[in-house]
């Protein structure tokens, strides 16, 4: 089931928000060209928030160790030792609000 977490507005172009849905764990939104990505706000390295990190070159860059990862993939690259890919919410924007299905844990899109 999707829920729906915000206004698609809310999430400028290059930025990363953070979002509390009740009952979940912290999301983050990012926008890259104009794409939405939902995935949890906590670093697979060491649970660090991502959205206190920031985009650079399609990639969400975690501001703790600096561990980059794929937006949409979720491919790693300049992992600290033992830090896993990132995994993503499928996600929409519909009629202008950001919806996302976060139940079942997060799936790649
Ligand atoms: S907590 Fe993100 S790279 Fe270590």
């Amino acid at each position: 089931m999707m829920i729906e977490l915000c206004d698609s507005a809310d999430i400028g172009e290059g930025e990363i928000i953070r979002v509390d849905v009740p009952g979940c764990p912290a999301i983050a939104i990012a926008r890259h060209e104009g794409a939405l990505y939902v995935f949890p706000d906590r670093c697979p390295h060491a649970d660090e928030s991502l959205s206190e990190g920031w985009l650079e070159d399609g990639r969400v860059v975690c501001g703790v160790h600096f561990a980059e990862f794929e937006l949409g993939s979720g491919a790693v690259h300049n992992p600290p030792v033992g830090c896993p890919n990132l995994s993503f919410f499928k996600c929409e924007d519909r009629d202008g609000k950001v919806f996302a299905t976060l139940t079942g844990g997060p799936e790649h899109v």
